[in-house]
């Protein structure tokens, strides 16, 4: 059909990764860091322009749709924005509205996203341990994400958790990751550090390769190759003595491009088709400058018939990869 958004490369594009905002309350060292720089304010695309910008790709056959930041729950007018667009979920056009979040806010608006039908949530923890929390996110907010958790399941949303290895920071955690989010029925997936926004050429020791933490688990965990998720980045693995799943995402071995599905928008209205590669495409300045709809699909048409055929990603020991400049707070991952 041609409402459908294709590439060159004969994947189908159905699923939209929104940044609402660059910002975030946390500082995680290997994400945003302490030298943080923001996208000028102007650039900032109102809730309107968001809400259009999203219906336009929804038109043209998105299905999914993620709402990423920075930290999304900071953005003022996150709630209207969502209930917003769930008039898309009511019309059937769009299967899903979800969120990746840091958990922050969960306490005070799990209940409130419930409500406007936000079923699952991806919350990003990296540690159990309150005094890591801190050295790792430079804020002391571990309990209040903990209450987070446990005020999002009682509303009855479905949590993964995202964890990111940390050579030397977080690689003893994971059987007790696996044990704390399995008792609460969460899936827990383990990503690999992705080279970007310059932040691991400070600290590339922190670089630990899936592969070694698979094998590690495997000493001790039963782990049975799962489907679920498949059209994901993570493969899956169902724990014999949990019955839980753990996930992980390594792009730099597995590599999942093949099947790609996703392409990513700023909040600025930058479309980012590969999170791996620097092509991107200004939707802002044809959204602020046209009333008609037409040429604003045209370019993002293009843009995604134009998408890379897969990342290029490439850590090596010696210290001379390639690190791509865009914080991943510019895309949320
Ligand atoms: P689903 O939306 O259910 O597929 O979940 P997800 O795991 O993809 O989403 P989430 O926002 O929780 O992302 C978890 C990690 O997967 C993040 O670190 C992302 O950067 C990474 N990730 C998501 N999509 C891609 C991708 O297209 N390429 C690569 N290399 N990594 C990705
Ligand atoms: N490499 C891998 N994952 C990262 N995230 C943030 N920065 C990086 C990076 N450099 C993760 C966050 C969050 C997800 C959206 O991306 O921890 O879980
Ligand atoms: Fe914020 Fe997430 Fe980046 Fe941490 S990883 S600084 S929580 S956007």
């Amino acid at each position: 059909r041609s409402r459908d958004l294709n590439d060159s490369f004969g994947r189908t594009i159905d699923y939209l990764r929104l940044s609402v905002t660059d910002r975030c309350d946390f500082r995680c060292f290997y994400c945003i860091g302490d030298k943080v720089t923001f996208l000028p304010k102007p650039d900032v695309l109102s809730l309107e322009e968001l809400d259009r910008l999203c219906s336009l790709f929804i038109d043209q056959g998105v299905r999914k749709l993620r709402l990423t930041g920075g930290e999304p729950l900071v953005r003022r007018g996150i709630l209207t924005l969502i209930s917003d667009l769930s008039r898309h979920l009511e019309s059937g056009r769009l299967r899903e509205i979800t969120l990746t979040t840091n958990g922050s806010q969960l306490a005070k608006m799990a209940t409130a996203l419930a409500n406007l039908g936000v079923m699952r949530i991806n919350i990003s923890l990296d540690t159990l341990r309150a005094e890591r929390f801190t050295r790792i996110t430079g804020k002391p907010r571990f309990a209040q994400v903990l209450d987070g958790i446990e005020t999002a399941l009682k509303a009855g949303i479905k949590l993964k958790v995202n964890t990111v290895a940390l050579k030397g920071v977080n690689d003893d955690e994971f059987d007790d990751l696996i044990r704390f989010c399995h008792e609460r029925e969460m899936d827990l997936t383990i990503i690999e550090t992705m080279p970007m926004g310059g932040l691991l050429l400070e600290r590339p020791d922190v670089y630990l390769p899936l592969s070694e933490v698979q094998e590690q688990l495997t000493d001790r965990w039963s782990l049975i190759k799962t489907d679920h998720r498949s059209s994901g980045p993570a493969s899956y693995f169902t724990v014999g003595e949990t019955g839980g799943r753990v996930g992980f995402i390594a792009p730099m071995t597995h590599n999942f491009c093949d099947s790609c599905n996703r392409v990513r928008l700023s909040c600025t209205g930058i479309l980012y088709t590969c999170l791996g590669r620097n092509n991107a495409t200004n939707l802002r300045t044809p959204l602020r400058t046209s009333q008609d709809d037409a040429p604003i699909i045209k370019t993002i048409r293009k843009a995604i018939a134009n998408k890379p055929e897969g990342h290029d990603f490439n850590i090596k020991k010696d210290r001379n990869y390639p690190v791509l400049e865009r914080q991943m707070s510019v895309t949320g991952g």
